[in-house]
């Protein structure tokens, strides 16, 4: 049993058990839930005295100090406007004008399973397991104002994950109640002692998302937040409060991300009295959500994790989770097919003859899937047109989509398609016809991000229109994949089809409708590819891993800024979820130059592909194709199921990147090391391995040499005289896990931007 509840005359306590952590929330005797611990699993109930400790007594034994009780109470989940003057969950506003709002125990259920969150993407448990998720549904109420909230907890013992929620519920009845206007509505709250831990998040921009970002944490709010309508490159859905000096793996982590893709606010608080409260769920800077007697809302999923053992621990509990308990994609344990993408090769500027030749000359070196980008559509030669119009433009594609989708086909390859579903040019057939289905404030003229709108997607009419002209596309040219992207930021929010009392509710009903929009393709089409993208990797979210187990990671496709934000990505997404590509050098981003090799070392380590032309490829490198395809597909497993492992990462002082994928069961693994820059006169680097098994003996090699990629095979040749015969470990060799783990692996010194994949096999 994963959850346990307990009563005594302290109050009540639940007691919720992962494998290695326990999570504590008590019930004062009078009603209110207090938070009492989230760390290292307990073998006995116990903690709930703690209740009793702090300065000053609870309400009901000390009612005239109720204001300075909360000021230190450990708040489950903190309501505004009584007292508590730290943030809050939730923030409640009566007809009569009144925002107040106290909870109490109403009652509670413990079931198996992990329930659904209406229209929200959400964790499941898969039939086929027999996963011994719990939940618990603690209802607490307000009975001024007729609110209900019941807290939802799923335990995933395996994983040791938390999931929580919240229902609130207009229940009609109390002295002040009528409709209810939720001024804001989190998911979770986390209260603790603040003991020197430091706040670690993801920060970034176009082309950088996601780099992690360690500060201390002052008195006062850490503020992580997006207000662009969706989760955005700037900052990150995801927080993690670390002890002083935790590495990858040692040190105690406490952690939460959400569940979904719009405004977000994550923040930590060190308070007056020491204390800290981190808060996660839906901003509430602009949002005012009305809630009708019996309506009820529900908030997104926060995700939890504890790690006694560092970072690295926190991570794999992500990624299991999220693997096996978010992603529901068909390809989940397949490996995706490698693509190529149009994009960078040809931008705006192709027609059906030149992308039946690109395919083609891809074909040939083994690619297996070729998706076409932006700009088969409407009137759109540039950006600035075009949006919104879903219809072939046979000037370009003579024959429609049918014709090139069969030349594709006739290839031997899958076929992808790009579409921004959610967007429209001012200059499109849509516009002209509906303008008012774009997002736009009264007499204002709205801000154009790159040349275009941002549909309201809230209104269901809207999306109908967009979805059929997708779907016929989709059926015509047997579509396979489908880029789903996204290019702007939402501003200028107002829906001409809300009254002005309600335009609150318009960011996240935009979430929710392009939810549904997905939840209906898939449903069309099933067995479809689904790939989310956002001007690179702006909603890079788990709520997009719901609808596509693959999300394009960054527009940055050069191989050594890729290191820093697959780094990010992989601290919490699983890498079989990130996009990416070899690209063309010189790099469009940045102008460097990166060896062929190591542009398909880095970006073996998500979901691999080409965004280039294959034709305009040197002889050697186009060379190495073929057998860095087959490398993916003998190795993709690794990455898709196994542990990861960050081995170490690129600074000044030793600039290198090294990253391990291990098999569970310890069988194999992958490490990747690429050399930033070649240092002179140094000393080989040490890499102490991970997720090898110490009583096992494990054959090395290069990977690639198997697959005949004449890259591989000049690397070893390379090593071996470079370093000469037995010098150091790069020579292929038998070792054991336990020495490879303890005295470590010499990785050669290499050149800038050099790289190698080394194979582990357990002989
Ligand atoms: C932004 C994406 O990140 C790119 O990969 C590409 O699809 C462009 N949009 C097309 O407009």
């Amino acid at each position: 049993m994963a959850i346990h509840y307990y009563e005594n005359e302290n109050g009540k306590l639940f007691q919720l058990d992962t494998i290695h952590t326990t999570y504590l929330i008590g019930i004062l005797p009078g009603g209110m839930a207090a938070h009492i611990y989230y760390g290292e699993r307990l073998r006995q109930p116990g903690g709930l005295y703690l209740l009793r400790l702090r300065e000053c007594p609870p309400p009901e034994a000390y009612p005239r100090e109720k204001v300075a009780f909360l000021s230190s109470y450990q708040a489950e989940y903190p309501t505004a406007g009584v007292g508590d003057f730290r943030e809050s969950c939730l923030d409640v506003r009566t007809e009569s004008g009144a925002r107040g709002c106290e909870l109490f125990y109403n009652s509670h259920t413990i079931e198996d399973g992990k329930p659904a969150l209406k229209g929200l993407p959400a964790s499941f448990v898969r039939e086929e397991t027999d996963d011994k998720v719990q939940t618990l549904r603690l209802t607490l109420s307000d009975p001024v104002i007729g609110l209900s909230v019941t807290l939802l907890y799923s335990v995933f013992p395996q994983e040791d994950i938390i999931t929580r929620s919240a229902l609130i519920q207009n229940t009609g009845s109390g002295t002040d109640c009528g409709t209810l206007i939720l001024e804001r509505a989190l998911s979770a709250c986390l209260d603790m002692d603040y003991e020197g831990q430091e706040i670690l998040s993801l920060h970034g921009a176009w082309a950088r998302e996601r780099h992690i970002q360690r500060a201390p944490l002052p008195y006062g709010r850490m503020r992580l937040e997006s207000m662009r309508g969706e989760t955005s490159p700037q900052e990150h859905p995801f927080l993690a409060l670390v002890s002083p000096g935790t590495d990858q793996r040692r040190g105690e982590v406490t952690a939460m991300t959400l569940i979904y893709s719009g405004n977000f606010l994550a923040q930590a608080e060190r308070s007056q009295h020491d204390q800290l409260r981190a808060v996660l769920g839906i901003h509430p800077e602009r949002f005012a959500w009305t809630l009708g007697p019996g309506e009820v809302f529900t908030a997104p999923e926060a995700v939890l994790t504890y790690s006694a053992e560092g970072l690295g621990k926190m991570t794999r509990s992500f990624h299991d989770f999220f693997r096996e308990h978010l992603i529901r994609s068909p390809y989940r344990k397949q490996d995706p097919p490698v693509l190529i993408n149009n994009w960078e090769a040809t931008y705006f500027g192709f027609d059906t003859d030149k992308i039946l030749a690109f395919a083609a000359a891809a074909a040939k070196e083994g690619i297996e899937m070729m998706v076409l980008d932006d700009g088969w559509f409407g009137k759109r030669d540039d950006d600035n047109s075009g949006l919104g119009d879903w219809i072939v433009n046979e000037k370009k594609l003579p024959g429609g989509i049918r014709r090139l989708g069969e030349g594709i086909h006739d290839l031997g390859m899958k076929f992808g398609l790009w579409f921004e579903p959610e967007m429209v040019s001012p200059d499109s057939e849509l516009y002209r016809a509906h303008p008012d289905w774009a997002l736009q404030l009264p007499g204002r003229e709205p801000s154009l991000s790159r040349a275009q709108l941002v549909l309201d997607i809230s209104r269901r009419e809207v999306r109908d229109a967009i979805l059929e002209m997708v779907f016929h596309v989709i059926r015509e040219g047997g579509i396979d994949y489908v880029k789903w992207d996204m290019n702007r930021y939402l501003s200028d929010v107002w829906s001409a089809a809300m009254p002005a009392d309600r335009q609150g509710e318009v960011y996240h009903r935009y979430v929710l409708g392009v939810y549904e929009m997905q939840e209906r393709l898939l449903a069309q089409f099933p067995s479809l590819l689904l790939e989310n993208c956002s001007a690179g990797g702006a909603r890079f979210d788990a709520g997009m891993l719901y609808y596509s187990q693959q999300i394009w990671t960054s527009d940055d496709t050069d191989a050594l800024e890729r290191l820093k934000i697959q780094e990010g990505t992989a601290l919490v997404y699983p890498l079989m979820s990130m996009g990416a590509h070899v690209s063309k050098c010189p790099n469009e981003q940045v102008g460097r130059v990166v060896p062929f090799a190591t542009r398909a070392n880095v970006a073996m380590a998500g979901t691999f592909g080409y965004e280039l032309d294959v034709t305009k490829l040197a002889e050697d490198e186009r060379a190495q194709i073929p057998g860095q395809i087959r490398r993916y597909h003998r190795l993709h497993h690794l990455m898709a199921q196994g542990d990861y492992y960050r081995i170490h990462s690129w600074r000044d002082e030793a600039p290198y990147d090294a990253w391990m994928a291990a098999a569970k069961d310890g069988s194999e693994a992958v490490l990747t090391y690429v050399q930033v820059l070649g240092r002179p006169n140094t000393a080989s680097e040490r890499l102490l391995l991970e997720g090898l098994l110490a009583d096992a003996r494990y054959h090395i090699e290069i990977a690639g040499f198997k697959e005949n990629d004449p890259a591989a095979a000049a690397a070893a040749e390379r090593d071996a005289q470079r370093f000469g015969p037995g010098a150091g470990m790069p020579v292929p060799g038998d070792y054991t896990g336990e020495e490879l783990m303890k005295c470590g692996f010499l990785a050669p010194a290499l050149g800038d931007g050099e790289s190698r994949m080394y194979h582990f096999t357990k002989i």
